[in-house]
């Protein structure tokens, strides 16, 4: 008999954003004129920046004819590109990573959900509450929890992120294996310090624990003094993995490409206290189940570090803080408590009521998705988050709308 895994058993029944489509679908149906703004999951619209589109281009004609064409690359990413983020997004910034330490894949998502593989079933894990819900259903797919119940799962220590911590979790006060952690925040926006980063770090060397640094959001760091990396904390190449994506970044959501950081001097045990490194672990790992990420997107990847490309970047992502800082301000005057906005595309609102109820409101009443904080965790309810990844114009449409439904509230 053919047996399944039973864990799935445990998990709620469908993942946020596909309760979120399934609602807005259901709602469309019922409102086909209704013009709906989405302001939920963090989905880019504006186009490829044009370096990064010359270069995509340039890697299809390659493709086209037999002197330059490519069939398998290297699982872990072509040496061009790897050497690119080594040098601009580390060693630039006085973090000491090499090109052959930066495995490039399809995704964040996959990456933050896959890596759990290559760590013991027994161990304890520490995840946020608010948080990116695949940190935290992977560990119920690999069998690491218990059941669910109270909106919370057996066995995980929730690292609560709320206003009395200005939603920066300190270090528990017990034992843990594994902490995710992820700045700028997604859900809330909120963004760590250094000296907050250091006592995490600090934390996991104490404590023979790895940190999974989710920093797929650091492009939009524009205050100097925040980290982009948590290898710009000293000590962090021992007890960290970081996870970057050009999705965010450079708007390559449907297009994919991403990175996982697996320093050499990161360690994990065995069951008898052996020191293996994560590095040979992942790279196997990563060589069996991945066959690389496309030549002509990889080029495109490359591209963002171009002059002109690094230009692009900054100006896209510029638009979205722009309209970040434009709903801050719209939702703020309307009398709730804001978080996030600043170095961050989210904006955590206080809605004051039930999440997914507010949720709804929005969306009969305004036509705007937003996405409830409940989703994210038993210490989300009664917030939504409002995702500035939009155009500008609809951005504004939705301020207005929103404006209206609360005022005739
Ligand atoms: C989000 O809305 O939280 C993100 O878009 C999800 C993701 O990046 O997978």
């Amino acid at each position: 008999m053919i047996k399944i895994n039973e864990n799935y058993l445990k998990l709620q029944s469908s993942y946020l954003f596909s309760e979120i489509a399934k609602r807005v679908s259901a709602y469309q149906q019922e409102h086909p004129d209704k013009k709906v703004i989405k302001l939920g999951i963090g989905d880019v619209t504006r186009p490829l920046p044009e370096a990064c589109i010359e270069a995509f281009h340039k890697a299809v004609d390659e493709m086209a004819a037999t002197r330059t064409f490519r069939g398998y690359g290297p699982e872990q990413g072509h040496g061009f590109l790897r050497e690119k983020i080594a040098a601009e997004d580390f060693q630039a910034r006085g973090a000491d990573i090499s090109a052959d330490e930066i495995f490039v894949s399809d995704g964040a998502k996959c990456d933050t959900g896959n890596i759990q593989e290559i760590l013991a079933v027994d161990i304890r894990v520490a995840i946020p509450d608010p948080v990116y819900p695949v940190y935290l259903d992977t560990n119920v797919m690999a069998g690491r929890t218990g059941l669910f119940s109270s909106g919370r799962y057996d066995g995980i220590v929730y690292l609560e992120a709320t206003r009395d911590n200005a939603f920066v979790p300190e270090p528990p006060k017990e034992k843990v294996d594994l902490i995710y952690l992820c700045f700028p925040n997604n859900p809330t926006g909120a963004t760590v310090t250094k000296a907050q980063l250091k006592a995490w770090v600090d934390y996991a060397r104490e404590n023979r624990a790895l940190i999974l640094f989710d920093a797929a959001y650091e492009a939009f760091v524009r205050d100097d003094s925040l980290p982009r990396s948590i290898y710009e904390i000293e000590g962090a190449r021992e007890v960290a993995l970081e996870f970057r994506s050009f999705s965010k970044t450079a708007g390559f959501t449907g297009t994919r490409c991403a990175y996982t950081v697996v320093p050499k001097s990161c360690m994990a045990y065995t069951a008898k206290g052996e020191k293996r490194p994560l590095h040979a672990l992942w790279n196997r790992r990563h060589t069996t189940k991945f066959n690389g990420v496309s030549y002509p997107v990889q080029r495109a990847a490359e591209a963002v570090y171009s002059k002109e490309g690094k230009a692009q970047v900054k100006a896209l992502i510029d638009y979205y803080l722009t309209n970040a800082a434009l709903v801050r301000k719209e939702i703020s005057k309307l009398g709730y408590e804001c978080i996030g906005g600043y170095n961050s595309p989210y904006i955590w609102i206080d809605g004051k009521t039930d999440s997914w109820a507010f949720f709804d409101m929005l969306l009969e009443k305004a036509g705007v998705v937003c996405t409830p904080g409940a989703g994210f965790g038993r210490c989300g309810e009664g917030y939504i988050r409002i995702s500035a990844f939009n155009d500008l114009e609809k951005v504004e449409e939705a301020m207005q709308r929103i404006k209206q439904a609360l005022n005739a509230d």
